[in-house]
């Protein structure tokens, strides 16, 4: 195929994705596999950066798959995978991690940020390198590019730079990748607290929109969302996040604009806006549900999928991996 190739991954983690991670990640690769050879895959070797239970692991992990192929992933249109069946993301992340310099791993963000939070003795090293396993993952498949969140783009950044690092000292072994910053790519906000993004460790439960929930929950959520005291339905992030959050969600389940969301609920108070938005929730989501319970049903098939994944995704790894191991000198 001579379509751009783009590799995603997304953490395998407990319980459901919620609407922040689908409307943010997930639902953004979907349309990328007809467009493009589409490589994505679940994580989980970055899942253990932090303590995990293992059985707690392995049930996510096939929980996350499931929904990315309720979602909509075909895995006859894209390369669907678990990280760790393919062995040569660790081998070439040992290569990677030998060519990164410790300043310049000690300058992620998100590093600072989450060893900060964990403390020295809570941090792991494989949390340092967490940036050099992703860019393994990235550049075992010849990547052009990493359809990722703003969040992301540091780590891209560094892969960039490992990429022309090696290739400067060893050869031409990578192709040079860039961030394709999601466009489309709607930021959630938490339902209680609209100043934070929607986010797993949210510190109110009614605030975060499992996609997994009993559709009559999340209805309810979005019905007792948090919005200012004004009655005018207009989108103003600053001064109105709460309701600006719903018109957000509610522009990217239903296609429409947010300025025709507006009109649509002029001289309406908030009320008929959340109680349209959460039957549009109810009604966008009970398909997606459906089908990922048909994969959570059925282990066998979803192991026949994943399995089927690996031997796509490893033969492209190893012809990377094997001429890098060349090219240092094993
Ligand atoms: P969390 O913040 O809940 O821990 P992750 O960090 O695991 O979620 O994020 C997984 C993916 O979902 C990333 O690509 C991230 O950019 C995206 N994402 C997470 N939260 C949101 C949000 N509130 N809005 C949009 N995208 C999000
Ligand atoms: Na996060």
């Amino acid at each position: 195929t001579d379509r751009p190739r783009v590799f995603s991954g997304i953490q395998p983690t407990a319980g459901s994705f919620h609407l922040g991670n689908y409307l943010g990640a997930v639902r953004q690769w979907i349309p990328l596999q007809e467009s493009h050879d589409a490589f994505y895959s679940v994580v989980d070797l970055h899942a253990i950066t932090v303590p995990q239970d293992p059985k707690a692991l392995r049930e996510a992990t096939r929980l996350a798959a499931a929904q990315l192929l309720g979602a909509g992933l075909d895995p006859e249109r894209c390369t669907l995978f678990v990280q760790s069946h393919v062995p040569e993301h660790t081998q070439l992340a040992w290569v990677l991690n030998c060519v990164t310099g410790f300043g310049e791993a000690s300058r992620m963000t998100q590093f600072k940020d989450k060893s900060a939070k964990q403390g020295v003795e809570g941090t792991t090293v494989g949390l340092f390198t967490y940036p050099t396993l992703m860019a393994a993952d990235i550049l075992l498949y010849q990547t052009d590019q990493v359809p990722v969140g703003g969040d992301q783009r540091q780590h891209v950044e560094l892969t960039r730079d490992l990429a022309q690092r090696v290739n400067g000292r060893y050869g031409q072994l990578f192709r040079l990748p860039s961030a394709h910053i999601l466009k489309e790519a709607a930021k959630v906000q938490d339902l209680q607290d609209p100043l934070s993004k929607m986010s797993k460790s949210s510190s109110s439960p009614k605030g975060i929109v499992w996609m997994l929930d009993p559709p009559k929950t999340s209805a309810k959520k979005f019905r007792s969302a948090v919005t200012d005291t004004g009655t005018e339905v207009r989108y103003d992030p600053e001064n109105k996040p709460g309701l600006s959050n719903l018109l957000t969600i509610y522009s990217a389940l239903s296609g429409l604009s947010v300025a025709e969301l507006e009109e649509k609920f002029d001289g309406q108070l908030y009320g008929p806006l959340k109680t349209e938005l959460a039957e549009l929730f109810t009604e966008w989501v009970t398909p997606i549900q459906a089908r990922t319970r048909e994969f959570l049903d059925d282990p066998a098939e979803l192991d026949r999928v994943l399995a089927t994944g690996a031997e796509k995704a490893r033969p492209v790894a190893a012809e990377t991996l094997t001429r890098v191991h060349e090219a240092v000198g094993f």
